[in-house]
């Protein structure tokens, strides 16, 4: 099995498995899509109304947001990996639980053990919050946090505000978008073994 295939395999297996309330209220589980080589990773909350319905993560308005952002750093969708913390959409949209996002989280830490990611990006509060606990967001947005996490070892996670919060709103959306347009840098970094 190549490496797509073994991740294919991994959302198949952890999709039958997961036991979650959330499973008895959504469409269906949107478990991720993109590359399964990506040098980075980018993670939302949780599914929407659209995702919902397609199964694909981030093809709303936040999608496209997310989209045009990518463009400006020359990625497509097909060159990162992007999941959700919680892979079911909550009822209404609400804010994903605590118990939820555990129930969740063995499913993204092998997604990242298997994909190796050299940057995690972190999309929004509720995703930053399952890394680090109590983030201010307005403080750290644009950073690297170097994590240490039991089930990864030592990870380095890029948070960003939530393309969604920060669409209509302009002080947000200009730094989300120059915050995105370092990605590219901090990638060479690491990989230059400077950060
Ligand atoms: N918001 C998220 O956090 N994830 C999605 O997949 C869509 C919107």
């Amino acid at each position: 099995m190549n490496k797509e295939e073994e991740l294919q395999q991994l959302n198949r297996d952890f999709s039958q498995k997961i036991k979650s309330p959330l499973l008895g209220t959504c469409k269906q589980i949107v478990a991720g899509t993109g590359n399964a080589e990506a040098d980075i990773m980018l993670i939302g909350e949780a599914p929407g109304k659209k995702e919902d319905e397609t199964g694909e993560p981030f093809v709303g308005s936040a999608g496209k947001f997310l989209d045009q952002m990518l463009e400006t750093i020359s990625l497509k969708r097909k060159d990162i990996y992007i999941t959700n913390i919680v892979k079911c959409r909550p009822p209404n949209n609400r804010d994903p639980l605590p118990e939820e996002k555990e129930e969740f989280w063995p499913w993204l830490m092998a997604q990242i053990k298997l994909i190796k990611p050299k940057l995690v990006v972190t999309l929004g509060r509720h995703s930053l919050s399952s890394f680090v606990a109590d983030p201010i967001m307005s403080r750290v947005h644009g950073t690297i946090l170097r994590k240490n996490i039991p089930e990864l070892g030592r990870v380095r996670i890029y948070a960003l505000y939530h393309p969604a919060a920060a669409l209509y709103n302009g002080g947000m959306r200009e730094t989300l978008i120059k915050d995105f347009k370092k990605i590219p840098k901090i990638l060479a970094l690491i990989e230059k073994g400077e950060i």
